[in-house]
């Protein structure tokens, strides 16, 4: 039992050189990208995984301002262009509490001309810096491996959607580091409050594609006939450990109805959120 037990470990290990703590957890990406504070305990020693967070700031938003990664703006404040622009956003401004950006195009990106091209891309930029074209200079450019293929330096890469990673190649690069600890790789940033403010404004929850720990696909938005189902188990008495949806509460456990043959489950997992999943 036991060495079958350390076995499982041993691949859950090998197969997580590639992913990152928030995936090891299933934390809910919107918890970061809107600037909540995760709520850590101890564990025999050990920091457990965000069991909730606090939201109070960012979710009891008033008025006409507006948040951007956990920082308040004014009615009417531009967003720093240093912060968007790698969201390949610019001139993003917090109007009526929704904030509105210019979508910042990339010369000749998917331009025929650019065909076999080696785009030399940064963290902190939306567009490549160059192109590295003649063969003789692409031959030169330091090599990378993820997840079984090849990249030339330069080229961004994609470990598991899950992950919610993305990284960039460069001499040096190893796949064997994990993402977190990597400086060539780097969460993604979804844009939720640049996308979706008004959205998170109104109570919505995003809705995640099978794991909770990238970008959401879409919201699930309060409505009058929302109920809640109550999961079997004992919950948690503990009133912090509470979603709210809408002017529903719900306990750990705890799901919304849904819509007949909605393939989009939402549940209280990690307070104060409701996280609702699409299975398929
Ligand atoms: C963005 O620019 C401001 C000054 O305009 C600076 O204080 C801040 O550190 C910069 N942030 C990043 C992420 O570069
Ligand atoms: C990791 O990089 C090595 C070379 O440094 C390569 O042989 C191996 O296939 C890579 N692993 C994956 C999963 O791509
Ligand atoms: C879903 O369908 C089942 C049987 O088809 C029915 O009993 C149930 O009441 C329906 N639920 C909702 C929320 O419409």
């Amino acid at each position: 039992m036991l060495w079958k037990f350390s076995i499982l470990s041993m691949m859950v290990l090998l197969a997580c050189a590639q992913c990152s703590r928030a995936q090891e957890c299933f934390t809910p990406k919107i918890y970061s990208e809107i600037g909540c504070k995760p709520v850590l305990e101890e564990e025999d020693g050990e920091e457990s995984c965000p069991k909730r967070f606090d939201c109070d700031t960012v979710l009891g938003r008033k008025g006409n301002g507006c948040f951007f990664q956990g920082v308040a703006y004014n009615d009417g404040d531009e967003i720093p262009q240093n912060l968007t622009r790698s969201l390949c956003q610019a001139s993003c401004l917090c109007r009526n509490g929704i904030i509105t950006c210019a979508s910042i195009e990339c010369p000749d990106l998917f331009g025929p001309y650019m065909e076999g091209c080696i785009p030399q891309n940064s963290m902190d930029s939306c567009c490549p810096e160059e192109y590295v074209c003649a063969e003789n200079d692409i031959e030169k450019l330091p090599k990378c491996y993820m997840n079984g293929n090849e990249y030339r330096a330069g080229e961004s890469m994609y470990p598991e959607r899950e992950s919610c990673y993305t990284c960039i190649c460069a001499e040096g690069f190893d796949n064997t580091t994990k993402l977190e600890e990597n400086p060539h790789c780097s969460p993604v940033e979804c844009g939720i409050e640049l996308h979706s403010s008004d959205r998170v404004r109104t109570g919505c929850t995003p809705i995640y594609y099978k794991t909770p720990t990238c970008c959401p696909i879409g919201w699930r938005c309060p409505e009058s006939s929302d109920a809640v189902i109550e999961g079997k188990e004992h919950t948690n008495e503990d009133p912090n450990m509470e979603c709210t949806f809408g002017e529903l509460k719900l306990k750990i456990g705890h799901k919304l109805s849904a819509a007949n043959g909605s393939a989009v489950e939402c549940q209280c997992s990690v307070p104060p959120m409701v996280t609702c999943i699409q299975a398929s």
